[in-house]
């Protein structure tokens, strides 16, 4: 089954199509439109709300049923913060470092037991008869005191949960433990309801 996944995350897209394709999908992207997608104004206050105005924008391009993540870091001493504006933590043009940095600098001197976090994904599915659903992945952990590993991207390098270091995880370790595994797991058994 043809799915289009919408995003202009290159590492996402990675995450998604590495899970997506073995559970028997075919995956297109941007790389197979002619023009790039549209920027969607991610003005929902949640992550589902999210997640279903950028799989309907990439509906609206494609016609083919469409996939979209929404994503982020929630961190406890912080209030859930950056929660929601992961991506640009450290102001619009922010970069994953400067992200991390910023992170780092709001939890200076934070013992361990108070930097609890929690990555959380949104999948939503929308199809072109006008059904949808969305589903939710989870990942507990704790902020690191310092950048660990030179794999994955975002804040992977502060994330420790109890499988070790998002950075320092090969993919499919990552894939087996992270927020975005566990919402495609639970999004596989879900789509089954609607297909
Ligand atoms: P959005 O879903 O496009 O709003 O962006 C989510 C942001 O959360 C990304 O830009 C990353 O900074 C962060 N993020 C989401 N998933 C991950 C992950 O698996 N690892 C590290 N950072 C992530």
């Amino acid at each position: 089954m043809k799915v289009f996944i919408a995003t202009k995350n290159h590492n996402k897209l990675k995450e998604l199509e590495r899970i997506l394709v073995p559970m028997g999908f075919e995956v297109l992207s941007e790389n197979n439109l002619e023009n790039p997608l549209p920027e969607v104004e991610e003005t929902g206050t949640s992550y589902e709300e999210n997640a279903l105005l950028k799989a309907h924008s990439g509906l609206k391009v494609t016609g083919l049923i469409t996939v979209a993540d929404d994503s982020g870091l929630s961190v406890d001493f912080l209030d859930g913060a950056p929660g929601l504006y992961s991506a640009h933590y450290s102001g619009m043009g922010a970069s994953y470092a400067s992200n991390n940095e910023k992170l780092l600098c709001a939890l200076k001197g934070v013992p361990k037991e108070k930097r609890t976090a929690t990555f959380v994904s949104a999948i939503a599915c929308v199809f072109p008869d006008g059904r949808e659903f969305t589903v939710r992945g989870e990942c507990k952990g704790y902020v690191a005191e310092e950048c660990h590993g030179d794999g994955g991207f975002g804040y992977d390098p502060l994330f420790i949960c109890s499988a070790g270091c998002y950075a320092e995880m090969t993919p499919e370790e990552k894939d087996k433990v992270s927020h975005r595994g566990n919402a495609l797991r639970i999004f596989k058994e879900e789509l089954k309801k609607y297909i």
